[in-house]
């Protein structure tokens, strides 16, 4: 007799630019050049004064476990950073870091949802969010956004989506790169705050911004929770530092998972996020790279058949919508990867049921890259 899988486990679906970028490195490993621009994570490393901190961690510190919600100077430095760059105050005890943002989501949907609760997400959104919603047993209810809402939740989609008992609002989102303005985010925290559903708003794109300036839930939700990381603005990924900011009562519950799940946060990681605080100038040069990519892409992938682009107001993506030239993207990327040498994630990824006619362009790597993806693209040309 054969051992049990779990259905929960089998719910989950595979994350498709993880295949995309095994096709690239087979294609680099037979001696081809690939440009990347599937991958989103920032092309650089984490910031010099960073790692500086993080040598002298190793000789001063004994990296030993530390606090389940974190070393009290990261929560601390945390709070303050809310005061500096939103004008909120945020007590460091409703701060709680954690492993990449990733595993603050499972904290937080344990800590607020029971199994079969419904959790409301836009399609196209993060793919990780439904697979950990899918994993507990919670149900992912989509809500279809298009470029009119600006592939963004609103008010109006929302009250079509039934009773929910959650709200994921990605702003900037992956893989569209729009916002929610002020308005429209007060709208919506207004609106959760009636219907008694808890906001999880997703700001780990905070920071590498082109236009206007993102709000955050802290500034006007008691109820919401916020989920940040260190690995996009911060281009700190493989150190694999996030962090929390929850209302008071969900600190303790959160605390006891955090001790089981992981007894606490990488401590070498906690040191060098503290650090990166204080290297700001460098950090916003990649900002300023970024910009100058999505300046470039949006101005030569027209000319390439890419001329259905969203504008891309924030995080490093541009999403293509494609339909006038495949109905299969998980194909044409593949083709696109094959022939052209350019890498780029199949729509399907973020939107199962329409993603089959959009695809994403990352702009994290270097600017000369994304030169040469516009040049191959033009002779790679579909019609
Ligand atoms: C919208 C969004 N949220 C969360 C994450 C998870 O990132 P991390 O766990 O590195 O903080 C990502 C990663 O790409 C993302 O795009």
């Amino acid at each position: 007799m054969s051992n049990k899988l779990s259905r929960r486990g089998a719910a989950v679906e595979p994350f498709i630019v993880m295949d995309v970028m095994a096709a690239a490195a087979a294609k680099e490993a037979a001696g081809d050049t690939v440009i990347h621009l599937e991958i989103g994570q920032p092309s650089t490393p984490a910031p010099k004064g960073a790692l500086e901190a993080a040598r002298r961690a190793l000789d001063t510190d004994r990296i030993g476990y530390v606090a389940a919600l974190g070393l009290p100077t990261l929560r601390s430095r945390i709070a303050r950073h809310y005061q500096e760059h939103y004008g909120v105050d945020v007590p460091a005890e409703r701060v709680i870091v954690t492993t990449g943002s990733s595993s603050g989501f499972p904290l937080t949907f344990l800590a607020c949802f029971d199994a079969g609760d419904r959790v409301a997400l836009a399609a196209p959104g993060y793919p990780a969010y439904r697979n950990i919603l899918a994993a507990l047993n919670l149900e992912a209810v989509d809500l279809p956004t298009s470029a009119e809402d600006n592939y963004q939740p609103t008010v109006a989609t929302l009250e079509k989506a039934g009773k929910i008992d959650g709200l994921i609002l990605a702003s900037p989102s992956n893989p569209t790169g729009t916002m929610v303005n002020r308005a429209e985010l007060q709208a919506v925290v207004d609106w959760c705050d009636r219907k008694g559903v808890r906001l999880v708003s997703d700001e780990i794109y905070h920071g590498i911004v082109y236009e206007g300036r993102p709000a955050s839930a802290v500034e006007m939700s008691k109820t919401a929770v916020v989920v940040n990381s260190f690995s996009k603005y911060f281009s700190m990924t493989g150190w694999r530092v996030g962090w929390l900011v929850v209302p008071p009562e969900l600190v303790r519950p959160i605390e006891r998972l955090a001790q089981s799940f992981f007894i606490s946060v990488p401590t070498l990681s906690q040191h060098v996020a503290l650090a990166a605080f204080e290297c700001r100038d460098e950090l916003d040069g990649h900002v300023v790279r970024y910009r100058a990519n999505r300046d470039l892409l949006l101005a030569g992938l027209p000319a390439a058949g890419f001329d259905r682009l969203t504008p891309a107001h924030g995080a490093f993506y541009i999403y293509a919508d494609v339909a006038h030239l495949t109905n299969d993207s998980r194909d044409f990327c593949s083709c696109m990867l094959r022939e052209a040498g350019v890498a780029t994630t199949p729509g399907v990824d973020f939107d199962r049921a329409r993603g089959s006619g959009t695809l994403r362009f990352s702009f994290a790597g270097s600017t000369a890259d994304m030169e040469e993806a516009v040049r191959r693209l033009k002779a790679w040309k579909r019609t």
